[in-house]
């Protein structure tokens, strides 16, 4: 039997939480699919770990990912957080490892105006997953060297919610070429990196709405279901209540403090 518009939006509305603490997608692995880049970023971190004595995690989220690494990590590894969910969640997680968790981000709007909490020269291996920095403050704790590796979220990722909902917010600037840039500026040579475009595959609107819960910058900030309800149901019939495909971006790259 075919759901009512009601019925349809009130499945939406059961999908509605606060985002969770960490970052873990794996509640929704089977309604989404994503796309895989082609470089391997685990190999990338353990290979450059294999010759770090201090190591910094930048935006370490709740610690899932570093943790993932506990074999290969330093004794002198540190790790910041900004989100103060992730920060309590990720002294958790890597307390155990005896690895200290301080609180810091580099704010989207300005990045160079909070000082990272370290003295200059302090690190060897910088490693940032999907989190903003500064520039010039990464050059300052980096030691001549110095390697950073980080993997970001293109700036115009799933720029189709700006047809859907309106308002999305995009960072044009957040690309391979602008990174490469600005990093030269601040002194860093950048010695690799690529750039991949691809796709997530949502099994229907409820599993869209459901990881628009877990990334709430996507959307426009008075998203609710309720409010948005014409929209979505213009999705789903745009969908013909199938799957829905959004632009997933990634890039890496790896530089050298000079
Ligand atoms: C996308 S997460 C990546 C975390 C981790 N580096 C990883 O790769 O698993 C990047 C940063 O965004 C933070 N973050 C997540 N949700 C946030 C929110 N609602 N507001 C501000 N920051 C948030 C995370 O805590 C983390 O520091």
């Amino acid at each position: 039997m075919r759901k009512t518009e009601e019925q349809l939006v009130a499945s939406w509305r059961a999908e509605e939480r606060p985002q969770p603490e960490g970052w873990d997608f794996s509640d929704l692995a089977d309604r989404m699919t994503e796309s895989q880049v082609p470089w391997n970023l685990t190999a990338i971190y353990r290979a450059s770990l294999a010759d770090a004595t201090s190591v910094l995690d930048m935006g370490t989220g709740g610690g899932e990912f570093l943790r993932s690494f506990g074999d290969a990590l330093p004794p002198d590894t540190t790790a910041t957080e900004g989100w103060s969910p992730n920060l309590a969640a990720a002294r958790e997680a890597l307390g155990p490892l005896a690895i200290e968790v301080l609180e810091y981000t580099a704010p989207d709007e300005d990045v160079d105006s909070v000082d990272m909490p370290f003295s200059s020269n302090r690190f060897d291996l910088v490693l940032n997953r999907h989190e903003s920095f500064s520039p010039r403050e990464l050059a300052r704790v980096l030691a001549e060297r110095g390697q950073f590796i980080t993997q970001q979220v293109g700036g115009d990722e799933a720029h189709e919610l700006e047809a859907w909902l309106g308002h999305h917010r995009e960072l044009p600037h957040v690309n391979l070429a602008t990174m490469r840039r600005e990093l030269e500026t601040a002194g860093f040579q950048v010695v690799e990196g690529a750039e991949h475009e691809g796709a997530y595959e949502f099994r229907d609107v409820a599993a869209l709405v459901a990881y628009l819960q877990l990334v709430p910058w996507e959307t426009p900030d008075d998203f609710t279901v309720d409010r948005y309800a014409d929209q979505l149901l213009a999705l789903h019939r745009e969908t013909a209540g199938g799957p829905v495909r959004l632009t997933r971006k990634r890039f890496w790259l790896r530089a050298v403090r000079q």
